[in-house]
C-alpha cells in the first residue's frame, strides 16, 4: 500500500487493522505514564484507537487524532461504550492543531506512526512541546534489526532512534516484544550535540596544488611510479587544506607559497582499493623560489607543461587527472582562484626575479620525456 491519507484512510476502510497493542507496551505505559489527577491524554495518529482506549481505562480524558477519516469511522463506531475519548481528524505535520488542548497533556503517545512521519524531529518537538510540567512523551515504534527485509519502511534504525530523542533532557528506551518504546521527558533540552570520543577512521584527505607560470603551464611531476602528479599530498590533524597545499609543492619542489596565495577550487571524493580519498583542490596564485628536485626518491623530472589549450591549465590536467580537471572546471571563477586567470609570481627573496632551476629537468622538455603521458604540445622550452 501508499501512504497517502487516502491509502490509510481506505486501508482501515477495509477492515484491516496493525499489530495489537501488546501487555508489555501496557505495563511500560502504565508504569512510566500513571495517570494524575484529572489527568489528560493525547494520542496522535490513533488508528482505530486501541491505545486511546487503552489510557481511558487507565484514567486518562483522551484527545485521539488521525488524519485518515476511515481510521476515526472505525474508532468511533467500536469504541463507542469507551469514555472520556474524543476523535479528531487532524494531520500531526501539517494541521493547525487549534482543537487541541490548551492546557496540555500529561501524557502524549505515538505509536507504530513515527516511520511514517516525513519531519519526525519538528513533529516530536511539537508534541513535546503539548506536555505539561513533568509530562511523558511516549513513542512506540518497530526497530530495523527486528523488522523483516520487506518491511524495514514501517521501522527507524538505531541513528533514527538516537535522533528522536534530541531536545528531550531525559530519554529512555524499553523493549516491548521487539518495539523500542521511547518514555520521553523535559523537552526544551539542547540541541547541541557532543561527539562520543574517536570517530573510526574512514577516509584520506589530502590537498592538490595547482601551481601555474605565468603563462599557463602547469607544475607537474612524474613519480618513481611512472605517474604524472600535481604535488599533493595527506592533510595533517589539525592542518587546513591551504595549508598542506603550500607545504607539500615547497617540499617537493622547493618553490614557496603563503597561505593566503592558496584558494580552495573544488573538493573530490574516489575510492582507491577500499580506502575514500577526499581530495580538496587547491590553486595556488602566487609563489617564489627556484623549481627544484628535492626529493629525487620519489620524483623523477619536475616541469612547468603546457597545456592543450594554452592559458588554460585545465587541458593538461584533464588528461592526466581528470578527477582534478573536473573539480576545476566546476569550480568558481573567484578572482584569483579562477584557474583562467594568469598567476602572480612572487619576488624571490633578496628582491631577485625568480627563475627556473636548470638542473631539474623542468619546462616542457622534461615533460615530453618518453613515458605514459604521449605527445604534448611544444612550448618555448623554459618556464616563463
Ligand atoms: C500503522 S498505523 C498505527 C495506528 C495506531 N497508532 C496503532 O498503534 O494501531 C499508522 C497511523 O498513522 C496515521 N498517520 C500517518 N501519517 C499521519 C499524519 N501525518 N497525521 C496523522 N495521522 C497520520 C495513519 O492514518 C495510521 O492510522
Amino acid at each position: 500500500m501508499g501512504y497517502t491519507r487516502a491509502d490509510w484512510s481506505a486501508h482501515f476502510s477495509e477492515g484491516r487493522d496493525f499489530r495489537q497493542l501488546g501487555d508489555d507496551e501496557k505495563r511500560l505505559i502504565a508504569e512510566h505514564a500513571p495517570p494524575p489527577a484529572g489527568g489528560r491524554a493525547l494520542d496522535a495518529c490513533c488508528g482505530t484507537g486501541e491505545l486511546a482506549a487503552f489510557l481511558a481505562t487507565l484514567g486518562y480524558t483522551v484527545d485521539a487524532t488521525d488524519f485518515a477519516e476511515g481510521a476515526l469511522a472505525r474508532a468511533r463506531a467500536e469504541r463507542s461504550t469507551v469514555e472520556g475519548v474524543r476523535w479528531l481528524c487532524l494531520d500531526v505535520e501539517e494541521d493547525d492543531p487549534a482543537d487541541l488542548h490548551e492546557d496540555g497533556y500529561d501524557v502524549v503517545t505515538l505509536r507504530m506512526a513515527v516511520a511514517f512521519v516525513r519531519d519526525r524531529c519538528r513533529v516530536l518537538r511539537g508534541l513535546g512541546a503539548r506536555l505539561r510540567e513533568n509530562g511523558t512523551l511516549i513513542v512506540i515504534t518497530p526497530v530495523v534489526e527486528r523488522t523483516p527485509e520487506e518491511r524495514r519502511h514501517i521501522a527507524l534504525d538505531e541513528d533514527e532512534l538516537v535522533l528522536l530523542t534530541e531536545g528531550f533532557e531525559e530519554a529512555v528506551r524499553f523493549d516491548a516484544a521487539g518495539m523500542a518504546v521511547l518514555v520521553l521527558r523535559k523537552p526544551g533540552g539542547s540541541f547541541a550535540s557532543l561527539e562520543k570520543g574517536r570517530p573510526g577512521p574512514q577516509a584520506v584527505a589530502g590537498a592538490a596544488a595547482v601551481v601555474t607560470d605565468p603563462s599557463g603551464r602547469v607544475l607537474l611531476g612524474r613519480s618513481v611510479r611512472n605517474m604524472w602528479e600535481v604535488p599533493g599530498g595527506r592533510i595533517e590533524t589539525g592542518e587546513s587544506a591551504q595549508a598542506a597545499a603550500v607545504r607539500e609543492p615547497a617540499k617537493e619542489t622547493g618553490l614557496a607559497a603563503r597561505e593566503e596565495d592558496a584558494h580552495v577550487l573544488a573538493v573530490l571524493h574516489d575510492d582507491r582499493a577500499d580506502v575514500r580519498r577526499i581530495t580538496v583542490v587547491v590553486r595556488i596564485t602566487a609563489w617564489e623560489g627556484l623549481l627544484g628536485l628535492p626529493e629525487p626518491h620519489r620524483f623523477l623530472p619536475l616541469g612547468m607543461a603546457r597545456s592543450a589549450h594554452p592559458g588554460h591549465p585545465g587541458g593538461l590536467l584533464r588528461a592526466h587527472r581528470p578527477d582534478v580537471a573536473r573539480g576545476m572546471a566546476g569550480s568558481a571563477a573567484r578572482a584569483g582562484a579562477c584557474p583562467l586567470l594568469p598567476v602572480r609570481r612572487r619576488r624571490a627573496s633578496g628582491g631577485r626575479r625568480a627563475r627556473p632551476d636548470r638542473t631539474a629537468a623542468h619546462a616542457d622538455g622534461g615533460v615530453r620525456r618518453p613515458g605514459r603521458l604521449g605527445p604534448l604540445p611544444a612550448g618555448p622550452g623554459r618556464a616563463a
